[in-house]
């Protein structure tokens, strides 16, 4: 399969080139366009073949459903069973955006675009051509980030091309993914909600609002785990796992900037080379072969827009060891820090 690439105005899409995309979405095919968070690989989510080849596109397991996007909050009623009236606040308040809603599924989708769940994960992206793609298809667009499964989530229209060229038949390229880190989960199929993955929502605001929200442990684990504390089938599988072992180093910058200059001299005594993920305070501390910096500690939404380009670049290096800084937990520093746990393995040194 040859796979076009088309370059659209992220802001305000040419209608034309919309409708390329939508008339391969109606007819089974696979189109990645971008969301505000990363960038997804769209299928019909009504059409179980359509959904059948984009686990295959992506290697996906079956056990583990995408996210139908929907453009309109008044699509969410024919895919569910019911609408708790709390989860309709939430919507109400943060669609379109970085929020997805685990709900009972109705009978409308077939089995494959929710892996035999009872339930469905849905979400409204504010992406004007996410939005634009999904109207124009006239159904809800199934999406998960259009990554080979295991690789870092794709933020650019380069990442798509690179993990799935020839595997897929359209990429819209509208630039950078702004967020830079998936959506925020919530399963509203019990009282109280829980969110299982934390992502472009902070919780912080949803706590506002849901005061009795839950946070599943997986979100701030700091091991593996147990099959039976699993409630979302994305938990199980391994994730953002680059090539090279990803070591992580918690604690206060002064302790982490130490442990790290220990590791970088234990690691190049042993002739490896050495890749340190680092933030604009620390970078020239270190001397290691290559030295990237996610941002600054004090600017989160930064670090969470670089994250998975940089795990990307510094893997491209071909280093034999990545040794990250631990970031504080807050805002979006909560999904960066769950990310960087499972890029680990929960290979994790605490230096307090
Ligand atoms: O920002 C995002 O959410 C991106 C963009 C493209 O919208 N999408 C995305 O999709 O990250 P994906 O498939 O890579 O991740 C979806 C997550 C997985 O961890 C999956 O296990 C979970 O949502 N999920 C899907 N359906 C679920 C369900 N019924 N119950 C619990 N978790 C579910
Ligand atoms: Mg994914």
């Amino acid at each position: 399969m040859k796979t076009l690439v088309i370059k659209v105005d992220p802001q305000n899409p040419e209608a034309a080139k919309i409708q390329i995309a939508a008339d391969i979405i109606r007819e089974g095919g696979l189109v990645a366009f971008p969301t505000e968070t990363v960038y997804g690989l769209g299928a019909n989510a009504l059409n179980a073949d359509a959904v059948l080849r984009l686990f295959e596109a992506k290697q996906r397991p079956l056990d583990n459903p995408p996210i139908v996007h929907i453009a309109d909050i008044d699509e969410v009623n024919p895919l569910v069973k019911e609408l708790p009236k709390k989860a309709k606040l939430v919507m109400e308040k943060f669609w379109p955006g970085p929020l997805t809603f685990v709900l009972k599924r109705s009978s409308n989708l077939p089995n494959v675009t929710v892996a035999g769940l009872d339930s469905v994960a849905i979400r409204m992206p504010m992406h004007p051509v996410a939005l634009a793609l999904i109207k124009a298809s006239q159904c809800p667009i199934a999406a998960p980030s259009a990554n080979l499964a295991g690789k870092p989530s794709p933020t650019t229209a380069q990442h798509v091309y690179e993990d799935l060229y020839g595997r897929i038949n359209l990429v819209l390229d509208g630039g950078s993914a702004n967020i830079g880190v998936e959506s925020t989960v919530l399963d509203f199929t019990d009282d109280p909600p829980m969110l299982l993955r934390p992502g472009g929502t902070p919780y912080e605001a949803l706590k506002l609002i849901l005061p009795d929200l839950l946070l599943h442990p997986f979100v701030e684990a700091e091991v593996e785990l147990k099959p039976e504390k699993v409630r979302s089938p994305g938990m199980r599988h391994k994730h953002y796992a680059p090539k090279a072992q990803v070591i992580l180093v918690e604690g206060s910058v002064e302790t982490i900037t130490t442990k790290i200059k220990e590791l970088i001299k234990f690691y190049k005594d042993k002739a490896n080379k050495i890749g340190v993920l680092a933030t604009d305070e620390t970078q020239s501390t270190y001397q290691a072969d290559i030295v990237k910096s996610l941002g600054s500690r004090s600017n989160l939404a930064l670090v969470a827009h670089n994250l998975f380009r940089l795990l990307r670049e510094i893997d491209a290096e071909n280093v034999d060891v990545i040794i990250a800084e631990g970031l504080p937990s807050h805002g979006l520093g909560l999904a960066v820090m769950n990310r960087l746990r499972k890029a680990s393995g929960y290979h994790i040194i605490k230096t307090k």
